[in-house]
């Protein structure tokens, strides 16, 4: 069986096409970061452009490089969100035109599900039930997932998600956008030599990130006034260390919650070498299972779409491309993000 998936939810247009489960046969990624950066952030209107100009060439580069035609397509999964509601029309309205005109199944994909399901392109994909932590651009999630399409969210951020908080603090430092990968790479020139606060929230498993973020800002604002030169391979050494150690002791205390003895990490902060070594070194420690994508699957990417799609289809679940079916049917997926103009017009109905 062929899957296409197709990711457009945020400043990456991409096409990956999967025989099976796990079978990558292309995965094309087109950033479109070098452009945001002129506006140190991603621009939506500039990016729902981009996706529009690029898509149908990914396409055809993703079928050459995987050796295949249309017509052996079987299933088309997208993205139907959470993200940029213009860039993911332009996935959500090519997976349609596709799926008429080839006449194959159509799925949606939850943006953060597809995540998830990086972890199963590899030969011993976790198995349910496990916890998941999900670190992106746009979200900081912990869940305990039971079965594929049946989630419950536990705890989450109260303000910016992980990714964002990188991106902000490397902004306060003087560092380029996204700034997750420059604070990665400058950490490793610096030593955690400052302190900075631990993070309190009311329940257990949320999490916050503005505490540490304006402790950085409000040190380096100090050390300017005092004419110091801003060492900045220390201090991003050091928010690196609390965010992660903050992010692992939560991760850790899910576990035992449940009794769970599988941690399945992804987003695009999973691809941190801070996070890979010490989430790896607690999970000796701990004895638990873990599961992070290589890097290239961490960040957005088409074939996670495909592999969620190819799983939610086996199971049962189904899209329509209509009007009429609504978000409400959707009760036991990440739905509380997801009402938004998109999944009206294409919904998910669980078997
Ligand atoms: O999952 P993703 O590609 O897009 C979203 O769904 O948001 O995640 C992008 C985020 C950005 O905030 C980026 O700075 C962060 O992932 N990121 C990293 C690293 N690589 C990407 N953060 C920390 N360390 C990294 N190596
Ligand atoms: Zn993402």
């Amino acid at each position: 069986m062929i899957t296409l998936g197709i990711e457009t939810s945020c400043d990456e247009t991409s096409i990956g096409i999967l025989r099976n489960e796990k079978e990558i046969l292309s995965n094309i990624v087109s950033s479109q970061i070098e452009i945001h950066k002129a506006f140190g952030g991603v621009v939506p209107e500039v990016a729902s452009r981009i996706h529009v100009e690029v898509i149908n060439k990914l396409i055809d580069l993703a079928l050459e490089e995987a050796k295949v035609d249309f017509k052996d397509i079987d299933l088309i999964a997208v993205t139907y969100g959470p993200g940029l509601v213009g860039a993911l029309w332009v996935g959500i309205m090519t997976a349609k035109t596709l799926s008429l005109a080839l006449n194959k199944p159509l799925i949606g994909v939850n943006h953060l599900e597809g995540h998830l399901f990086a972890n199963f392109l590899r030969e011993d994909p976790p198995k349910f039930p496990f916890i998941a932590l999900i670190v992106s651009g746009g979200h900081t999630e912990y869940i305990l997932a039971e079965d594929i399409g049946k989630y419950r969210i536990l705890g989450q951020t109260l303000d910016d998600a992980a990714g964002e908080a990188f991106d902000k603090v490397a902004r306060i430092l003087g560092l380029s956008y996204p700034g997750g990968p420059e604070i990665d790479r400058i950490s490793k020139m610096g030593k955690p030599i400052f302190n900075f606060p631990k993070i309190k929230c009311d329940r257990e498993l949320d999490i916050s990130f503005s505490g540490i973020k304006t402790a950085v800002l409000y040190l380096v604002n100090d050390l300017k006034k005092e004419g110091k030169e801003i060492p900045i391979a220390d201090i991003a050494a050091s928010f690196q260390k609390r965010v992660v150690e903050e992010l692992l002791e939560r991760a850790s205390l899910a576990l035992k919650k449940f009794n769970i003895k599988t941690l399945v990490v992804s987003g695009g902060v999973a691809a941190n070498s801070y996070i890979q070594e010490r989430f790896k070194e607690e999970a000796i420690k701990e004895d638990f299972k873990l599961y992070i994508p290589p890097k290239e699957l961490c960040t957005d990417n088409g074939v996670m779409i495909a592999c969620a799609g190819y799983h939610l289809y086996k199971k049962g679940f189904k899209s329509t491309t209509t009007m009429a079916e609504l978000a409400e049917r959707r009760t036991t997926e990440f739905s509380a993000i997801v009402f938004s103009l998109t999944t009206k017009s294409l919904v998910r109905i669980a078997p």
